[in-house]
């Protein structure tokens, strides 16, 4: 079985793909974390983040399973994340090992951007999780509140609608919802809720599709 979780940035996608993961025993693959690492072996190599070939051909060593998730995690990881991953070529590159990671038994749990549309359309269920650009910036801004208590909350607002911008606008595999995607909208839910939610809505899903 194979769950496709998209989202923009701040949505709450990434602990629901862990939960939901972990309630039906699958494998969970946060996709963000590839193209974050792509950019911070780029930024430790001392090369910018337009230098594309140098991008694509970290991209395709990429190790999937020796990713440190303490050191990709960050606002800065991640904006730069959102610049490496408007090249095709990088996508390209991530494409087969996340088919590959799907595949494997028993199943498995993909969050990302375009996972429902281009990296396992033939998913069992899709969800695309959601919420207000404003509660996104408000939970990214509590969360960096903890190291970074000068940090304004205007200027986390401003980054989130930035990242929006772009990962909505680039050409290649932009944010959109599939088709055949449930709308998972958490502006108004905790987490308990929102788990609750998206549970409801994929469990609706393989009832339709007679796989429970
Ligand atoms: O989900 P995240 O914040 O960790 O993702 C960081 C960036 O990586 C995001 O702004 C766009 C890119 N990304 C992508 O293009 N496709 C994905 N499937 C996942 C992330």
């Amino acid at each position: 079985m194979i769950i496709a979780v998209d989202g923009p940035a701040a949505s709450g996608k990434g602990t629901l793909g862990k939960r939901i993961a972990a309630h039906y025993g699958l494998n969970h693959l946060d996709t963000g974390l590839l193209y974050r690492a792509v950019a911070r072996a780029l930024l430790d190599q001392g090369k910018t983040l337009t230098d594309e070939a140098a991008a694509v051909t970290v991209a395709r060593g990429l190790d999937f399973h020796n990713l440190d998730e303490t050191r990709l995690r960050g606002a800065e990881a991640g904006e730069a994340a959102s610049v490496i991953s408007v090249y095709p070529g990088v996508r390209e590159a991530l494409l087969q090992g996340q088919r590959e990671f799907a595949a494997q038994a028993p199943g498995a749990v993909l969050d990302g951007r375009d996972i429902g549309t281009v990296i396992c359309p033939d998913a069992d269920a899709k969800l695309f999780v959601t919420a207000s650009p404003e509660e996104r910036a408000k939970r990214r801004w509590l969360e960096l509140q903890k190291t970074d208590p000068a940090l304004a909350y205007d200027t986390v607002l401003a980054d989130v609608r930035k990242r929006d911008e772009r990962d909505t606008g680039r050409a290649a595999a932009s944010l959109k919802m599939a088709d055949n995607a449930r709308l998972l909208d958490t502006t108004k839910l905790g987490i308990e809720a929102a788990f609750q939610a998206a549970l409801g809505l994929i469990e609706a899903e393989l009832a339709g599709k007679d796989l429970r």
